[in-house]
């Protein structure tokens, strides 16, 4: 932990750790009303007020005792300024119309606006909200509030709540992963304060939800945390690789045996490999012939390995080194399902984070290749989103009607500034395919290091958007 006076809070070095995970599991909202109010309070500003709005305002007001501060819930009350507001609709947004959504959300930009004139710089306001089905539909209500709030203050991080304990089964239609989560979405008000940007053009495409081809013999949970499997020599060239457990649960819920699943990005053939082990045919494109190679390697040894052992597999698999771009050109089958994960942005050529370092020192590959055609090497935000979802749209003439596309993917921090990756991609495929509920794979296996220690909150982004879209029939 880097030493230094801490200016922000008044908790420990080793408590500051824990809470900058990017996500948390909870049971009762005491445990992450309390951490909140803890980690985003001062005690020199005990004369600062705090502001709750919400359905837990009896806890909320018990914990600020505690601390020695005050919470309001109206802003009228405010007769100092305010050192951290937290509004909570989680309860609020249950089962609304989307006219009442829209009232809601209106009420809640008031409140947030009349905030700001009385917040004290540099310091923090939470808002808590899941995603929502409305009439039938999902939408991603918290990430376009989320966007909006970010163009008055500064759109700092989110951390993702998930709910602990038994799987509450959900009566509906549609796909509804099991568990839950919400959003803890953090804004700042600061220098750069209405800086931001939307990319995209507008959240809410009103699809009728279509019918889903779900396969019972897997129930996706609302976030899950994975058991890394060690990788071989090979294999650990490759610098961002998801495990095939991932694509295991995606390939068995969204596929049945004898079809056929894709990769326009294969990188070391995890999608195909997870294919095959479950009797599906593992398709995929790749721009690097070096990983497309060891994808091919892996993939047709699996088989092999299978057919060896007494294991028929009636299965097809074929990578082509190729720029996705082409992939329609190919000549390969209609497919039924398309998991994959783009580069995030141009991240890894980010040659001074610290993993990058680790990776140079360890001789290993810190990029997928130098060509230009690799989306990993461009070098603009809107230009990159622009190129991948173009891909994604030409993509989606190769699945079948109904047929789902999977991607994984994160929000990005570079350079201090937030870059909602998952959300504008999110919100721009919808144009032209529903979206379904998002799930999380949470990562539980990466040291936490300490950013922003005693000054600001900076979480290690831990967990990965799995965003879920299907072709309508
Ligand atoms: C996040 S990695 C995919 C990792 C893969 N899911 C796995 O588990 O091994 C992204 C991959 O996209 C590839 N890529 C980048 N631009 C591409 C393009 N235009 N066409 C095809 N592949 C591309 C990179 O070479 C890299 O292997």
């Amino acid at each position: 932990m880097s030493g230094g006076k801490n200016r922000f809070n008044r908790i420990t070095s080793k408590e500051w750790l824990p809470f900058q995970k990017s996500w948390f599991k909870y049971t009762d909202p005491t445990d992450w009303i309390r951490s909140n109010f803890r980690f985003f309070t001062t005690l020199e500003a005990t004369s600062y007020q705090v502001f709750y709005q919400g359905p837990d305002l009896d806890i909320a007001t018990r914990e600020a005792k505690e601390l020695g501060f005050e919470v309001i819930n109206d802003l009228s009350d405010a007769t100092e300024q305010i050192q951290f507001a937290l509004i909570d609709l989680r309860s609020a947004v249950e089962s609304l119309s989307f006219e009442e959504w829209n009232e809601l959300k209106t009420k809640t930009l008031n409140t947030v606006s009349e905030l700001f004139s009385l917040m004290v710089h540099r310091r923090f306001l939470m808002v808590a909200m899941p995603n929502l089905y409305i009439d039938g539909s999902y939408f991603p209500v918290a990430w376009d509030l989320a966007n909006t709030i970010g163009m008055q203050y500064t759109l700092k991080d989110e951390k993702i709540a998930c709910l602990e304990g038994d799987d509450v089964p959900v009566e509906s239609d549609h796909f509804h992963p099991a568990k839950g989560h919400f959003y803890c979405l953090y804004f700042r008000k600061d220098e750069r304060s209405g800086e931001h940007r939307m990319v995209h053009r507008d959240f809410f495409q009103r699809n009728s939800q279509p019918k889903l081809r779900v396969h019972a013999d897997s129930e996706i949970p609302s976030w899950f945390i994975l058991k890394p499997q060690r990788r071989n020599k090979k294999e650990v060239q490759h610098p961002a690789k998801y495990p095939e457990d991932l694509a295991e649960m995606f390939v068995q819920t969204f596929s049945q045996k004898g079809e056929n699943v894709f990769d326009p990005m294969s990188g070391t053939g995890s999608t195909q490999i997870s294919a095959v082990k479950f009797g599906r045919n593992g398709y995929g494109t790749e721009l690097s012939s070096f990983f497309a190679d060891i994808a091919r390697d892996r993939v047709l040894s699996y088989i092999f390995q299978e057919v060896n052992a007494g294991r028929d597999q009636d299965v097809e698999a074929d990578i082509i080194h190729a720029d996705a771009f082409r992939a329609k050109e190919l000549g390969f089958p209609k497919q039924h399902l398309l998991i994959t994960s783009p580069p995030y942005w141009d991240m890894l050529n980010m040659k001074g984070a610290e993993n990058q370092a680790k990776r140079i020192k360890k001789g290993l590959l810190t990029n997928y290749s130098d060509d230009d055609k690799d989306l990993g090497n461009v070098a603009d935000y809107h230009d990159f989103i622009r190129k991948l979802t173009k891909l994604y749209f030409e993509l989606i003439d190769m699945l079948v009607p109904g047929g789902i596309m999977v991607v994984v993917v994160k929000n990005i921090k570079k350079k201090g500034k937030n870059y909602p990756f998952a959300w504008d991609l999110g919100a721009i495929l919808q144009e032209k395919m529903h979206l379904l509920p998002e799930v999380f794979w949470l990562q539980d296996d990466i040291s936490i290091a300490p950013y922003g220690y005693g000054n600001t909150f900076v979480s290690n982004t831990f967990h990965q958007y799995c965003l879920i879209f299907q072709k309508p029939n």
